[in-house]
């Protein structure tokens, strides 16, 4: 009898237990992806008319829409999910932050991003490869969501901006930028680690920088001439006009992001989906990091964020003048002005 009673109650709190797990594991679905689920349809009052150019977004109702179709048999699933070209790309700067934009930005529910750097404009092989190669890297997405990718070599490649014309001449092109000098010890300090990793001995920043027979800045040094901005943008400028770029403040995406990233919502016409919560400082890390819900967050990898090596001063001040007329140039062209020495 005894021995019934206690088997019976085992079995009550096996029931109460999975019961109660089950709510937990509920609510924890719950509340992390509330964020994400917000409804997005009230941006239509907010944002004034659609122009012919925003990008619809009801992105999630439509996903759910779909899936009910999909469910009855009146949508098949190549309606759901697509390989969609990009509706803006992150074209450079290389060492501006971009990696930590496009991750950003995927915090929108509207935007899915290719993961790995394509490589398909600058490459002349993937080139070859035609677009259709191109549109099957980019990851699946629903109709209404955009797609976004980056691959940082774009901005100084000659041939690009002829290229991604051709694909979509009204594309939504994003550059980040640092403050030049910075950027150039940063674009070094990658290098540096590389030839590290196979032992390999590499010169000193200041060697490379500075050319040993004029003892002006080498601007044959590619982490010097990629920093000269608005000579870039310029060659851009003959395919696309400025209202197609935005630019954003790779030096405050590290101190501040949100500003930056609603900056850019604006820009690519999304509703403002990003909110603080998606963003937390790390004191280990020394940047901020990504918060998806209360069950997912990451940080972007230690190759993000190196230690740069001490640079002569007299060298940097150097730099600095020599960037100075050339930022004077960008600012004027974009219309942004940052505060660089
Ligand atoms: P450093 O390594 O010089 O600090 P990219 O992704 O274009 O290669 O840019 C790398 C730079 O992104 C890093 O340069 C880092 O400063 C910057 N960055 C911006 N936000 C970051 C973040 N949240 N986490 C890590 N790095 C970030």
């Amino acid at each position: 009898m005894l021995f019934k009673q206690q088997a019976l109650l085992r079995q009550k709190l096996f029931v109460l237990g999975s019961l109660a797990i089950g709510s937990l594991l509920y609510l924890v679905a719950r509340v992390g992806s509330l964020d994400r689920l917000q409804p997005l349809c009230p941006i239509d009052g907010r944002f004034g008319p659609r122009s012919q150019d925003e990008i619809p977004l009801r992105a999630l109702q439509f996903k759910r829409g779909l899936l009910h179709e999909f469910r009855k048999g009146n949508a098949t699933k190549e309606q759901i999910r697509l390989h969609q070209l990009p509706k803006a790309i992150i074209i450079g700067v290389r060492k501006g932050g971009t990696r930590a934009l496009l991750e950003m930005l995927n915090l929108h529910p509207a935007v899915v991003k290719a993961s790995q750097e394509i490589h398909f404009f600058d490459n002349d092989e993937n080139y070859a490869k035609g677009i259709e190669w191109y549109r099957k890297k980019m990851p699946f997405s629903y109709p209404h969501q955009i797609t976004i990718e980056k691959s940082p070599a774009y901005f100084i490649t000659e041939e690009v901006p002829e290229r991604i014309y051709k694909m979509n001449s009204s594309i939504k092109l994003l550059i980040i930028v640092r403050e030049p000098t910075t950027r150039a010890i940063s674009d070094y300090t990658q290098v540096l680690e590389g030839k590290e990793r196979k032992n390999k001995t590499y010169y000193k920043f200041e060697k490379l920088a500075i050319d040993p027979n004029t003892c002006e800045v080498n601007t044959k040094y590619k982490a010097v001439r990629t920093s000269i901005y608005t000579k870039h943008l310029e060659r851009w400028l003959k395919y696309f006009p400025i209202e197609q770029f935005h630019i954003v403040d790779g030096d405050r995406l590290i101190t501040e992001p949100l500003p930056e990233l609603q900056l850019v919502e604006k820009f690519l016409n999304l509703p403002p989906r990003i909110s603080q919560y998606n963003l937390y400082f790390n004191a280990t890390r020394g940047f901020y990091c990504l918060r998806f819900n209360i069950v997912f967050n990451k940080c972007l990898a230690g190759s993000k964020g190196r230690i740069h090596p001490e640079v002569d001063t007299s060298v940097i001040t150097k730099l600095r003048k020599f960037f100075h007329p050339f930022n004077q140039k960008f600012y004027q062209i974009t219309g942004r002005t940052f505060n660089w020495p």
